[in-house]
């Protein structure tokens, strides 16, 4: 089966056709992110509008790499939420068009879950049950799935989303947008221990608040700037230091869900999740807990319509059309 993703919820406007939600015929991601650079975030207008002009070429681009037709769709995958209102109904408009006029029928599929499922587009698959943590610009949540389609939210972060965090503190630090791959990059330079910066508690110890983390930073910084000149080598140890703590929370709170539930897999997916640090220190954790973790490939973690269209095939299976 032949599914075509359409994925518009943020800035990136990407088409993907995935066979029986596993085989990747095609993914094309066009991205804004240029135009929003300069503000040092996304700009919800301008989002959507570069959608409105990308979007049908985008499309027939998957189409035409996967080597099929549009006759031989035979099911459209969409992300309905969560996400940007101008975005999302831009994707929404066109599925709901394109289905309409093929006779294709469409599935509206959860955004985070189908950042979990490109953890199930590898070669290497856990077993259920699975716990998964999203971690992208907008959400920092742990789930638990029975089944690809069986999801329970287990916790969920009170403020800042985790990728969210980095692109704050990368902007405090004036390091540019996004802020992830910047901070990993700069943190190659730094001491991690060089700074003791910690995550805020939380009343459910399976939720997150990054708010904290981000304003520590921005008074360890001022309070430095203004007893002497910043030294050389500064910014590489606090980008060094928030990303440990950041990621040894991730870990704490992972493995004490997969304690809870007694599960020996986990996923971690989501934009964050292309974070080569990240990934050694998650796998390292997980060895020594005799657990095992699995990603989704770097070019899968952040925003992508092939993780739709695979999602949207085992909703289509489980629950048929939207
Ligand atoms: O999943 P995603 O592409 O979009 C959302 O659904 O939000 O995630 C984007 C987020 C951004 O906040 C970006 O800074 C972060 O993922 N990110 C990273 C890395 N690459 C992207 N964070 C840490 N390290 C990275 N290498
Ligand atoms: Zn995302």
């Amino acid at each position: 089966m032949n599914v075509l993703g359409i994925e518009t919820s943020c800035d990136e406007t990407a088409a993907a056709v995935v066979k029986d939600g596993k085989h990747i015929l095609s993914n094309i991601i066009s991205s804004s992110l240029q135009f929003h650079k300069k503000y040092g975030g996304i700009i919800p207008e301008i989002a959507f509008r570069m959608q409105l002009e990308a979007i049908t070429g985008v499309v027939n681009c998957a189409v035409e790499d996967a080597g099929i037709t549009a006759k031989e769709v035979d099911l459209i995958s969409v992300t309905s939420s969560p996400g940007l209102m101008g975005s999302l109904l831009t994707g929404l408009s066109f599925a709901e068009a394109l289905s309409f006029s093929l006779n294709t029928p469409l599935v509206k599929v959860n955004h985070l879950y189908s950042h979990i499922y490109a953890g199930f587009l590898e070669k290497d698959i856990p077993k259920f049950p699975v716990i998964a943590l999203v971690v992208s610009g907008g959400h920092t949540s742990i789930f638990y799935l029975k089944s690809y389609t069986s999801i329970t939210l287990m916790g969920s972060t009170h403020d800042d989303a985790c990728g969210e965090a980095f692109d704050k503190v990368a902007k405090i630090l004036g390091l540019g947008y996004p802020g992830g791959p910047v901070i990993e990059r700069e943190s190659k330079k730094g001491n991690p221990k060089s700074v003791k910066f910690g995550c805020s508690r939380t009343k459910n110890d399976l939720d997150f608040s990054f708010s904290g983390i981000k304003t520590a930073v921005l008074y360890y910084l001022r309070k430095k700037n203004i007893a002497q000149a910043p030294r050389p080598g500064l910014k590489a140890d606090i980008c060094a230091s928030f990303q440990e703590t950041v990621i040894n929370t991730l870990i704490e709170k992972t493995l004490l869900a997969s304690k809870r539930k007694k599960v020996k897999n986990f996923i971690v997916a989501g934009g964050v999740a292309a974070n080569g640090h990240l990934r050694e220190k998650f796998i390292q954790a997980a060895g020594e807990n005799n657990l095992r973790c699995f990603f989704p490939a770097q070019r899968l973690c952040t925003d992508n319509a092939a993780m739709v269209a695979g999602f949207g095939y085992r909703v289509f299976k489980k629950e048929k059309v939207s």
